[in-house]
């Protein structure tokens, strides 16, 4: 069967994807139709946290799924409801809603800011990206994303990523939010400055801003804390997570403050699939196994031994945790390299690699895949 051309004929070709068919996955590594192994370093885009087909998250999910499925949010439930109250302890955060994945999840934080304050002005920052719906791709820097859309959600101002002066040209007294990304995810991993962070909060202050986190792909240990934001001592109003959230199950959540959800009525905002009962089972199963394995500890460790170890080969090799950005002269060869020699790795510019592997991934893997990569 050749998969490849019947998906060219039936799928809208809206991805540039590598020229493999994954079938099958276990721990670091997947496989192709042709039985091919991969050590996979992309985790389905710093999603597969705890490792593929991992058996604590299947098992609580089987148990789940031969329970209830699917009820909609007409009605209370339970795994919804333990799953809210573990975030609280685990984010700090005050309320919870569920969506689906992190560009709904940006979708209700642009609209609850705009509730919250009954402000309209959305400041975002160069590089950015939050998603593809309509309000999130409004605040997503990428013109080539946006431009074919307009017009999008206005008003939205881009200030310069790290850029202190310029941000505080861009805000007033008619800004809603500020949207952040603290480490940039798809620019190729860039973290924000502390100075930088610490401005925006004092202008967050002397405006009364909100301040939307954007932890879609930070969240849930990537960057060897369970939130970036745990890096930079930030409290947000609006925090939005998605990704890794359910290791592998869609799942996300924008959570808010106490002071937002206090301006939140029923109404505002919904979801028929949101906080469904299986997808928020494998967050918990997600985020125990986490705990249990002390995987953020192990991103931390891990990511650090890997940044080193690309060092000695590799120009500007940046990131926390194991959320990694290097550059190659030309990473799309570079990729493609990698996948020949049984190797999954990601650009996100022509000469940028970005590395978000399963968080499981031990300093042995790690040391291969270097080997990998420079061979
Ligand atoms: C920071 C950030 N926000 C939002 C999104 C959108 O998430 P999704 O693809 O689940 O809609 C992404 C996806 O890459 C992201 O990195």
């Amino acid at each position: 069967m050749d998969w490849i051309e019947k998906e060219r004929k039936f799928i809208l070709q809206t991805y540039t994807r590598q020229p493999v068919v994954i079938e099958r996955s276990e721990g670091c590594y997947v496989y192709d139709t042709e039985g091919r192994r991969y050590l996979d370093l992309v985790a389905g885009i710093a999603t597969v946290s705890i490792g593929h087909s991992n058996k604590y998250l299947v098992e609580r999910v089987r148990e789940q799924l031969e329970k209830l499925i699917h009820i909609s949010n007409l009605y209370y439930t339970i795994p919804q409801i333990e799953l809210a109250e573990k975030l609280s302890q685990i984010t700090g955060m005050d309320k919870f809603f569920f969506c689906n994945s992190g560009t709904e999840a940006v979708e209700a934080a642009l609209k609850f800011a705009r509730k919250a304050t009954g402000k309209k002005k959305f400041v975002s920052f160069t590089g950015d990206f939050h998603g593809r719906t309509m309000g999130a791709l409004s605040v997503t820097y990428k013109e080539k994303f946006r431009k074919p859309f307009m017009p999008l959600v206005e008003p939205v101002e881009f200030a310069e990523f790290n850029n202190i002066e310029e941000l505080d040209r861009k805000v007033d007294e008619e800004t809603a939010a500020v949207i952040l990304e603290l480490v940039q995810g798809e620019a190729g991993v860039y973290p924000a400055d502390a100075e930088f962070v610490k401005a925006i909060l004092e202008l967050r202050e002397k405006y009364g801003f909100l301040l939307i986190v954007d932890e879609v792909q930070t969240g849930f240990g990537r960057t060897g804390k369970w939130f970036a934001k745990d890096h930079y001592a930030v409290k947000p109003d609006i925090m939005t997570m998605a990704k890794a959230m359910g290791s592998g199950m869609p799942i996300g959540c924008c959570a808010v403050s106490e002071e937002v959800a206090e301006k939140i009525e029923a109404g505002d905002h919904g979801s028929t699939f949101g906080g469904n009962p299986v997808a928020c089972i494998a967050s918990m199963a997600t985020i125990e196994f986490i705990e249990r394995r002390a995987l953020v500890e192990n991103s931390a460790r891990v990511g650090k031994y890997f940044v080193r170890l690309l060092k000695e080969h590799f120009e500007n090799v940046r990131g926390m945790g194991l959320m990694i950005g290097f550059e190659v002269d030309d990473a799309i060869s570079f990729v493609k390299k990698c996948l020949k020699r049984g190797l999954l790795v990601n650009n996100t510019s022509e000469r940028s690699i970005r590395l978000v592997p399963p968080l499981i991934i031990t300093e042995k893997e790690v040391t291969q895949a270097l080997e990998v990569m420079v061979s």
